[in-house]
């Protein structure tokens, strides 16, 4: 027996592909390690999307030295979006790697271990041509908790210019439909609840493959019985079409909740990031959305800074947060990244300026995410209860005492529940309930009679 620990830093795709580290190697007799310290391989899966990422990476490697240079038999691999954007270069910058595995040679790993553990040799694949056919359809994980996810497409075809994805995890491809429905029916005979589908861009889903479109694709997996919630991660504006709207209405099992990037609120700075919508057509579906389904939750991704953002281009992103008023925003500072366009993009916003825009982007999400959250208490909502709560609430507003339940709501705020008296609450189940008090980051509530 051989013990394997996976370090993952990165979006869902990479969680998954870790994963698949652990079952390609188990074969060859390698079990899950609790600390680097106690393993014999340690996998660092990386992520390149902003240089903080990049940096984290390279860290933790580096303290993996110590323990090298106390044991010649323990190995170090690095794949992920950094070992394909670096590859050989790597080797160089740090020297006690064994191995860079590309996003494209996951299959191949069990061979590359061979030969690194068997034969002391260093082995570089950062091969980018296509996955076995047969190969692909092992992207199937086995089912985990109440909420799991499935990805149906890799890779990014849009090109953003600020993005370094479509260069490291090369060209979209999609799963067929088939397949993908029969991951979901087989998780929920295994006790799933809820699924999110993940993608780069899930509603240009099977345009390029002739398969069926994405809205399709959501009716035929919410059919699969026993299914409670649906979701999806991650769609661009440019491809939102009435119909994937539409959907929000129709199907039952979606949940009212949608993460929609928008980057910047200005139209001239979305040009220059080859977004291909403007600042009024991500404005427009928003109201279509909200029309069609006025209690749908929001979410996007902001980056604050891109070259040539002007002080009032900034203030289009405030303003547009204003009217929208999201749910929840996930914001950053614009990163140079080698292979990204904007990377040659002149009049770089400073450091510093970056900074200061971020810090009022998120003092004013801030406010708005306060006063949303106030304004919930009261109100009746389901949850899908995910676990019991390991610790008591006591000492953070919650009087109520006794055991809760902690699920999370259509809109994916996680709330602790107390059932109701003479009522049984239990895993997997979903159930009404009526918000008590909001904590920062999650809400109390009682189980509705
Ligand atoms: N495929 C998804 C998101 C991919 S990356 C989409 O298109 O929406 C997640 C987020 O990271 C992006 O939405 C963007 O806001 C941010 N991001 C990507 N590249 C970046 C960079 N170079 N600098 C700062 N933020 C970046
Ligand atoms: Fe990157 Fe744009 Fe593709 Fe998202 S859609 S992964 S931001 S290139
Ligand atoms: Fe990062 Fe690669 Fe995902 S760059 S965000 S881990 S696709």
């Amino acid at each position: 027996m051989k013990f394997l620990y996976v370090f993952t830093i990165g979006c869902q795709m990479n969680t998954y592909d870790s994963d698949l580290f652990y079952r390609l190697l188990a074969p060859m007799g390698y079990v899950p390690a609790d600390s680097p310290e106690t393993a014999d391989l340690v996998i660092a899966n990386t992520c390149a999307i902003r240089a903080k990422a990049e940096d984290k990476a390279f860290s933790f490697i580096g303290r993996l030295q110590t323990i090298k240079a106390q044991r010649p038999d323990f190995h170090i691999g690095m794949a992920g979006c950094v070992a394909q954007q670096e590859g050989a270069k790597i080797l160089a910058r740090a020297p006690y790697v064994d191995f860079i595995l590309g996003t494209h040679a996951i299959w191949r790993l069990p061979e590359i271990v061979e030969t690194v553990v068997r034969e002391g040799r260093r082995v570089v694949d950062v091969d980018m041509n296509e996955a076995l056919p047969e190969a692909r359809e092992l992207t199937e994980r086995p089912a985990s908790g109440v909420s799991d996810f499935v990805t149906i497409m890799r890779g990014c075809d849009n090109f953003c210019t600020y993005c370094v994805v479509p260069y490291v995890r090369g060209r979209e491809m999609s799963r067929p439909p088939e397949a993908i429905v029969e991951e979901v029916r087989r998780k929920v005979a295994a006790g799933v609840r809820e699924i999110t589908l993940l993608g780069q861009n899930v509603n240009s889903y099977g345009q390029k493959e002739g398969l069926p479109d994405f809205p399709e694709l959501l009716r035929r997996v919410a059919d699969v019985e026993g299914l409670l919630r649906l979701r999806f991660a991650t769609s661009h504006p440019k491809d939102l079409s009435d119909d994937l709207i539409r959907a929000f209405s129709e199907i039952p099992q979606l949940c009212h909740h949608l993460h929609l990037p928008v980057q910047s609120g200005s139209t001239a700075v979305l040009a220059r990031m080859n977004r291909k919508y403007s600042r009024e057509h991500y404005l427009e579906r928003i109201a279509r959305l909200r029309e069609v389904c006025p209690d749908i939750h929001l979410g996007t991704d902001i980056i604050v800074g891109f070259p040539g953002e002007t002080p009032k281009d900034f203030e289009e992103t405030l303003s547009l947060v204003e009217t929208i008023r999201y749910d929840g925003v996930f914001a950053f500072a614009y990163s140079d990244r080698p292979n990204a366009k904007a990377a040659g993009f002149s009049d770089k916003v400073p450091e510093k300026e970056k900074r200061s825009r971020l810090a009022t982007l998120l003092e004013l999400q801030n406010g708005i995410t306060r006063e949303k959250n106030e304004a919930c208490v009261g109100r009746v909502t389901d949850v899908l209860v995910e676990g019991k709560n390991p610790r008591r609430m006591e000492g953070r507003g919650d009087t109520a005492g006794g055991d809760r339940f902690t699920g999370r709501t259509q809109g994916n705020r996680v709330v602790h529940v107390l059932p109701a008296k003479g009522r049984e609450i239990s895993v997997g189940l979903c159930v009404e309930v009526r918000i008590d008090r909001a904590l920062g980051h999650s809400l109390l509530a009682t189980q509705v009679a």
